[in-house]
Formats: structure tokens, C-alpha cells, sequence
């Protein structure tokens, strides 16, 4: 029985939901045309930062000010220098992943501050990005940032960015918000297209034998998966946007269980460093295999059939069987 997996993300057709997220294997044209070969139906470039943007901002700015004191014509030998190399290899990532693959390109953008560096998201449409994944990385970290200042600094950022352009949106946010589901909505009200659940921050380390302080980054494993399952369930049906998932999904039942939930497509990092570009066949064999064998004939089908709003048991997603869980659980010391 043939089974098709097709699906729809930002408004763009996918051949199936399985996507590669931004990561190392998305930065240069060699590796992207690997995954498009081993069957990859859309891939998340790596990000730009607002550091980036910013830095080669600054610099440009250095430059002209220190040309201007040394001649008053200086400033025509920079004529129209705006970013200079961070922005502009991105650009040219863009405009040659474009020329490169067939499946659809989203360009990433990750920063913080809604301010003018956001303009570059209108040079991505211009180089050709399908779509535009927003990742806000931002630690509330002074106590003197409200929830309320923090949630509208996000809202800012994502329209300032939708403002620029009209290809479609998608914010990667980290779970951390009190009000999860209203800030979905919020997001969604500002702009965004879709939601990509959920950002993963890097968390510090303390090195014992140096005595410092330094970042720790650990590739993920499918225990991750269930903090984007529970949200995409809880999200799915209720906020028009697109939903994919991110975090965790390494084998074809970590893809199941997320596109049961609701996601439209699911996006791989760590699976895909660890095991290659060839671990996509594996995963799609893997989800058509087990489609066809229920008789799914659809990822249509399949899609939220377990989300919140059409499980038989909602309660499930949210806290009832959080008390049941921790009853239940028993160890030889207890
Ligand atoms: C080495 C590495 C680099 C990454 N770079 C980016 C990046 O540039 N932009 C971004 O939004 N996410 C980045 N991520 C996060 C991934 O896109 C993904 O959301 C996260 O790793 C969770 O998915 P996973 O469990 O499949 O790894 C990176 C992850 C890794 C491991």
C-alpha cells in the first residue's frame, strides 16, 4: 500500500515532514546537497546571528568614520557599505543553497532586540529564502525584566521581522514561559506563520580542573522529545499557524509520535550529526512502514490525530496524570 506522506509546512509543500534543522550540516552548500540526496524534503540554514549583523554594522561604521578624518572624499570609496562579510556570505549561502537544491530552503535569523539589524530579513526574501525561521535566544536574566516586558520584547522582534517581508515566518522560541499557549497565540497575532517547539539553549558548565566557566553543548537523545510532544498536542487546532517540532527526534517512532501530536513537519540536528545524512531514509522507510502496516493512508490523516482536541483522554497533555505518574512509580528503596 502506498502511503503518502506529503505535508504542508509555512504554507510550502513538503514531499515529507522530515526536515533538517539549523546546524553545522546546513552551513555549507556540500553538506545541503548531501542531505537533499539522501531525501530531505526542506532544510533550516544555519543562523545569522544579530551579533553578526551588528559587528559587521559597527565595523563598517569604524571604517567610514576613521576614512572621513583621513580625506573628505573618503567616504565615496565606500559607497552603500552596509553589512559587510557576516550578512553578506549569508546572503550568498542563501542565493546558492537556492541555485543548489530543489527542496525549499529557510534562511534563520537568531537574536533578540527588535532593532534595524531585523531589516536583513527582507535581503533574505531578496536571495531567494522560501521562508524565514525567527529564533529569538534571549535569557531573561536581570531581575528588573518583568514577564509582561520580556513576552512583549518577543512579540516586538517577531513583528518588526514580519513587517519586512512576505515570505513566511516562523519564530523558535524556548519553552520558558509562564503562559506558553498565550504567547503561541501572540506570537502567531504578531505574525509568525508558524511555530518551531522548541528552542534549546545551551546551558553552562563549571570545569572543575580550570576552574571556569564554560558552554556545554550535549547533542540530544529522544527523552527530549516529550516537552514538543505535549506542547504541539496542547497547540495543535488551537492557533493558526504551522507547527514543527524540534528537540529530540532520532528514530522513525520519535517522528510518529510528534506528527500523532499535530507537528506538520519534524526537524533533525542531532540524529542527523550523529548517524548522517543517510539516517533520512531510515527515518521515512521507518514512519511509512508503520503507516502502511495500520493502514494510514496519509500524513494528513495521521496528523493530530492525537493531539489535545481530538484525544479521547485530554487530561492526559496537562496535569491529571501528572499526580498518577508519580504514584505509580515504585524503585527496590521505596
Ligand atoms: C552543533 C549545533 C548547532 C546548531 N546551530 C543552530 C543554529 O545556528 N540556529 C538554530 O536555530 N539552531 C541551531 N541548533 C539547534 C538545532 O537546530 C535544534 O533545534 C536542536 O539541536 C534540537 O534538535 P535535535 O534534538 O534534533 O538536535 C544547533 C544545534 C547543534 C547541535
Amino acid at each position: 500500500m502506498s502511503v503518502d506522506l506529503r505535508t504542508r509546512y509555512l504554507g510550502l509543500e513538503l514531499k515529507h515532514p522530515i526536515v533538517a534543522s539549523a546546524s553545522p550540516l546546513t552551513s555549507s552548500i556540500d553538506s545541503l546537497k548531501r542531505l537533499q540526496d539522501a531525501g530531505i524534503a526542506a532544510v533550516v540554514l544555519k543562523s545569522l546571528f544579530e551579533e553578526e549583523v551588528e559587528h559587521e554594522e559597527m565595523s563598517a561604521h569604524n571604517l567610514l568614520e576613521y576614512g572621513t578624518e583621513l580625506s573628505p572624499e573618503a567616504q565615496g570609496f565606500f559607497p552603500e557599505m552596509q553589512y559587510s562579510t557576516g550578512p553578506d556570505k549569508y546572503l550568498q549561502l542563501i542565493a546558492e543553497a537556492k541555485r543548489a537544491l530543489s527542496v525549499p530552503v529557510i534562511a534563520s535569523l537568531n537574536g533578540y532586540t527588535p532593532g534595524g539589524w531585523t531589516r536583513i530579513a527582507r535581503e533574505f526574501q531578496e536571495a531567494g529564502a522560501d521562508a524565514i525561521e525567527l529564533n529569538v535566544y534571549f535569557l531573561a536574566a536581570s531581575i528588573d525584566d518583568t514577564s509582561a516586558e520580556v513576552e512583549q520584547r518577543y512579540v516586538d522582534l517577531v513583528r518588526s521581522v514580519t513587517r519586512q517581508v512576505s515570505i513566511p515566518v516562523a519564530v523558535k522560541v524556548a519553552p520558558y514561559f509562564s503562559a506558553m499557549a498565550n504567547m503561541a497565540a501572540r506570537l502567531t497575532q504578531a505574525g509568525a506563520k508558524g511555530l518551531v517547539l522548541f528552542n534549546r539553549f545551551l546551558q553552562p558548565d563549571i570545569l572543575l580542573d580550570e576552574l571556569e566557566v564554560a558552554p556545554h553543548l550535549v547533542l540530544s537523545t529522544s527523552d527530549e522529545l516529550r516537552l514538543a510532544l505535549r506542547w504541539i498536542a496542547i497547540l495543535r487546532g488551537r492557533i493558526d499557524a504551522s507547527l514543527a517540532a524540534t528537540g529530540g527526534a532520532h528514530t522513525p517512532d520519535d517522528v510518529l509520535k510528534l506528527l500523532l501530536a499535530g507537528a506538520d513537519c519534524v526537524m533533525l540536528a542531532s540524529s542527523l550529526l550523529q548517524k548522517g545524512p543517510t539516517h533520512v531514509g531510515t527515518l521515512v522507510r521507518g514512519v511509512q512502514a508503520w503507516m502502511a502496516e495500520r493502514e494510514y493512508d496519509s500524513v494528513a490523516q495521521l496528523k493530530g490525530s492525537l493531539s489535545q482536541q481530538s484525544c479521547p483522554d485530554p487530561d492526559a497533555f496537562e496535569r491529571a496524570n501528572y499526580m498518577k505518574a508519580l504514584r505509580s512509580y515504585t524503585s527496590e528503596f521505596v
